[in-house]
């Protein structure tokens, strides 16, 4: 069996946040869980690089669209391995052999008489980049954006998407899983109830010229969801030539297309994609998984409202598994879910460091104590025993199904009823009491080895979730990532199948418990950048508040000068790439830098006397980024750049401080 899953390509005109890495982490996810199943898996992502808000943007930071696209898409690029997402095809729309394919695709369609001239009146909102009905809007203005939308009257191309309304009516009623949850499927067969109006797929140059020349009349340039869409198609090689194996892996990855999207862009992907689909007479895909919002507080995160969290921040604050198990276990896919610093926190102490991380630290440690490191032989099973592996066996069933449909929350949920079952068996079981009677020592050592069997399937399954933390696991089991037991699930998922005799090794906790510092903020949330001044903000919650620390940190400087190697690890020291320096007006001493590490930031930093600003951009440097931010003349300055203090023939001199070697953006330091 093969498997394509897709997340949308996300607009270059912001960086990334906590929403794009939702959908990126569910389509990971699925991915590792699909390959754990044996199949042959291609899993895509990438980046919109077109149209009216892009254009905007560039000429905002007064740039070339060029210059612009590429800087951001390596910014989205260079955030997915910090949250362990790997994809095996990022695609770019401004990627020639996809410009060559959209053109393709367009002259076909319009050969075949299904896009037409014609004149169109309609509301626009640059937000969502597409005309809006009266019937979406909320007091006039798009729910999403919360802009009220252009009346835009305009000579342009159209797709006949009408043709194919109920042909695409047909299918969905054919195919219940076609778009899921159900709530989105009504949602679309309710807009099909009325007359769909045909897609107005072009763009006039004399308003936006950054998008793909529609190949039969230069004057216009492609709509940019109608180029988006396409992406879907030209990632896996269709229209890209002759080449052969192009076609072949094209043929075998669409017909099992799952594309991943929020509910925002519910209508493009159920409405326009398919119609477009039919037009070039293309199966249909498969399935379109929509999911909720974030929110923070009641308010959608994003870009345009401006209360965003920074996937970066994220995973140094809290460690990039708790980040992934967070957002799987908090939003029941399909529903908006809230974020909270209280809520992830909670989370991390509460599953992770408790139940998880107590189960796997208790049973390595009895068995270290009690069999010297060794897993011993069970023997025949109690009640209490078969109660347990019964737990396991369901669990795994459980979470096959609901992995499957994308019921992430669930399949957590099982997966926390046999850790909690697990847990609780420790205590009926009494190791500690077997071990002190010599007469017991079979029983002991049954009791320890389905401890150890428990941990193996939780290795099994907890992979595709947190893929650092099941494979540290396995080390402490004495087994190989890829050792069947832990990575096949075919071979895996069954009671039984870890051998006596292993050697275990050992190691430290998994999920430290991690205490705050913060204090009642109203939002609950430390770790959001600042809302705009439209939105209801105190000065105070501007200013980002304490994160999260370990506990055990001291908090303050031993006498002796030494600090715990805790408050040490309260540092977060990363790699970063300089892609401008300024100077600051009326001072000797500031530059202004924007580093990349990898998202983007604003540094102050003293070194104007020892550097001139073009001899910066493009060098490594180190920075600490989790340090409060601050205003130095009037510029925020969101960290601090490392430089050794020196004397050079007597004059003091800074020398900033770099990497020996290549090191991505973002690379933590320590
Ligand atoms: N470029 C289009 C998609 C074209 S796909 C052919 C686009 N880009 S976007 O950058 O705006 O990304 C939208 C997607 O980002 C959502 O559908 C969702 O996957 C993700 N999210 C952005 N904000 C989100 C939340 N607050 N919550 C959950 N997901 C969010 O639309």
């Amino acid at each position: 069996m093969s498997c394509y899953i897709t997340t949308p390509i996300y607009y270059v005109n912001a960086q990334p946040h906590l929403g794009h890495a939702y959908t990126t982490i569910v389509a990971d996810t699925y991915s590792r869980f699909r390959r754990l199943c044996g199949e042959t898996v291609r899993f895509q992502t990438g980046t919109d690089e077109h149209g009216d808000k892009i254009a905007e943007a560039a000429g905002k930071e007064q740039v070339s669209p060029t210059e612009f696209v590429d800087r951001i898409s390596g910014l989205y690029r260079a955030s997915w391995p910090l949250l362990s997402i790997e994809a095996d095809n990022f695609i770019r729309t401004t990627d020639a052999a996809h410009i060559a394919a959209v053109q393709r695709i367009l002259q076909q369609v319009y050969d075949q008489g299904d896009i037409y001239f014609g004149e169109y009146s309609g509301l626009y909102c640059k937000g969502c980049e597409r005309f809006l009905t009266e019937k979406e809007l909320v007091d006039g203005k798009c729910p999403d954006h919360r802009v009220a939308p252009e009346a835009i009257t305009e000579q342009n191309y159209f797709f006949r998407m009408s043709k194919y309304q109920q042909q695409l009516i047909d299918h969905i009623q054919a195919h219940p899983d076609f778009i899921s949850p159900v709530r989105y499927k009504n949602e679309v067969l309710s807009f099909l109830s009325e007359p769909l109006e045909d897609l107005c797929i072009s763009r006039p140059t004399t308003r936006l010229t950054w998008g793909i020349s529609l190949p039969f009349d230069d004057r216009f340039v492609t709509y940019v969801w109608f180029d988006a869409l396409i992406n879907y198609l030209t990632g896996i090689g269709y229209q890209a030539g002759d080449s052969g194996e192009s076609a072949e892996s094209f043929g075998q990855y669409w017909a099992v297309a799952e594309h991943v999207i929020a509910k925002d862009i519910l209508k493009p992907h159920a409405i326009y994609w398919p119609t477009m689909l039919l037009a070039l007479g293309l199966p249909l895909y498969h399935r379109l998984l929509v999911h909720g919002f974030w929110n923070v507080g009641e308010v959608k995160m994003s870009k345009s409202i401006g209360n965003v969290v920074r996937p970066a921040d994220l995973v140094a604050a809290y460690g990039v598994d708790t980040v992934r198990y967070f957002l799987l276990r908090e939003m029941s896919f399909g529903l908006d879910a809230s974020f909270s610093s209280d809520a992830i926190l909670a989370r991390h102490n509460a599953d992770l460091a408790n139940d998880l991380g107590n189960l796997f630290s208790r049973s390595l440690s009895m068995l270290e104590k009690y069999s010297k490191g060794i897993l011993p032989a069970g023997g025949e099973a109690t009640e209490a025993d078969q109660h347990l592996q019964q737990t396991a066996t369901q669990m795994l069933s459980h979470y096959q199904e609901n992995m499957g449909r994308f019921q992430f929350h669930r399949a957590l949920q099982g997966i926390w009823e046999l850790i909690s079952q697990a847990n609780k068996y420790i205590v009926t079981s009494e190791p500690w009491v077997l071990a002190k009677d010599p007469a017991q020592q079979s029983r002991l050592h049954t009791v320890l080895y389905n401890l150890g069997e428990c941990l193996r399937l939780l290795v099994l399954v907890l992979r595709p979730v947190m893929p650092q933390a099941s494979a540290k696991m396995a080390t402490a089991l004495g087994l190989s990532v890829n050792d069947p037991q832990i990575a096949d699930f075919r071979h895996g998922a069954r009671w039984g199948l870890s051998v006596a005799g292993t050697q275990l090794q050992k190691t430290d906790a998994l999920f430290p418990r991690m205490d705050t510092a913060m204090s009642g903020n109203d939002v609950g949330n430390t770790l959001t950048t600042a809302p705009q001044k439209n939105m209801a903000s105190t000065e105070d919650s501007r200013e980002p508040k304490k994160k999260a620390k370990v506990v055990g940190s001291q908090g303050r400087v031993a006498e002796s000068g030494v600090i715990e190697f805790s408050q040490f690890q309260q540092l977060d020291l990363r790699v970063a790439e300089v892609v401008r320096a300024e100077r600051i007006a009326k001072s000797d001493r500031l530059l202004k830098l924007t580093v990349t590490a990898p998202e983007e930031r604003t540094i102050v930093a003293g070194i104007a006397e020892y550097y001139t600003p073009e001899e910066l951009p493009g060098r490594l440097v180190l920075i600490v980024a989790n340090l409060k931010p601050v205003e130095l003349m009037g510029v925020q300055s969101q960290g601090m750049v490392l430089a050794a203090h020196t004397l050079i023939k007597g004059k003091k001199r800074l020398v900033l401080t770099t990497v020996s070697g290549p090191a991505p953006v973002g690379s933590k330091v320590a």
